[in-house]
């Protein structure tokens, strides 16, 4: 079997404008997290995994001061024209230094393998006594998606889990690692979200799982999908056609200790 090393590439590469077509959802659902934070007006705020600033947006709207990061030089080209003070950045080496009250952030900590050097940063960035508050994919998160792509992968010599591009991690697990960065926790909850697609699961693929499909030539990748969604078709297809991706969501809202 062909692993990771034989491949030329697992990133993965963000469209604005298929983004604002296939994932709206994602940001019309992470409201519940802007709650969770309870912005003040006037607090200063990072938000990390920013993307095209559709939550950025709303927290500025609210009156606070926002510096939303993401690593995606499109996205964030994309939050800049909306207004947004948006930066470039590898958000697992942040290098902001105890200016935010908080940090928020929503579907985006998955994409972040390495977490304690997220937390490392996240904990530099807060001032004393500051809020991290957030929500990310948790363990068995899109399991079905992901199996059927290993699936349709392995069919064609490739190891698909060497390819896995996310961090789901269970809530007992990165309680443990904000607990070892300092954090108290006030509100942890590892939730079934099953979320309602606007389109079949091939646009999810084509938006969010760049990571697998980029292990085939480019003249390929159309077929692996249809096969890939011919595979999910009984188990995310509800009878009146509309497609429920099987998401499972780690939210928590955690505070810096003074002496953290
Ligand atoms: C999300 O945006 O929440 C997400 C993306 C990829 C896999 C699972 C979840």
């Amino acid at each position: 079997m062909k692993t990771d090393t034989d491949c030329t590439m697992t990133e993965q590469h963000w469209d604005p404008d298929r983004y604002s077509r296939n994932a709206r959802f994602v940001a019309d659902l992470g409201v519940g997290v802007v709650d969770l934070l309870k912005p003040q007006p006037g607090e200063r705020i990072l938000d990390l995994g920013c993307g095209d600033g559709a939550l950025t947006r709303k927290l500025v709207d609210l009156g606070c001061e926002v510096v939303g990061v993401d690593a995606s030089t499109e996205q964030i080209a994309a939050a800049k024209r909306c207004g947004l003070d948006a930066r470039v950045k590898d958000c697992q080496a942040l290098g902001f230094d105890h200016e935010f009250d908080a940090v928020f952030s929503n579907a985006a900590l998955h994409w972040m393998k390495d977490a304690d050097a997220v937390l490392d940063g996240v904990k530099r960035a807060l001032r004393p006594g500051g809020r991290f508050v957030a929500e990310m994919g948790a363990v068995g998160c899109v399991l079905k998606i992901r199996t059927a792509l290993e699936q349709a992968l392995a069919r064609r010599g490739i190891d698909g889990a060497a390819r896995n591009p996310w961090y789901f991690p269970p809530a007992e697990e990165y309680a443990r690692r904000l607990e070892n960065h300092g954090f108290t926790i006030d509100y942890i909850l590892l939730f079934d979200r099953p979320t309602d697609l606007p389109g079949a699961v091939t646009s999810w693929l084509e938006t969010f799982a760049e990571p697998y499909t980029s292990a085939l030539p480019a003249n390929e990748r159309a077929t692996f999908c249809q096969e890939v969604e011919k595979a999910l078709q009984p188990q995310l297809c509800q009878p009146d056609g509309h497609w429920v991706a099987d998401y499972v969501r780690l939210r928590f809202a955690a505070k810096l200790k003074p002496d953290g």
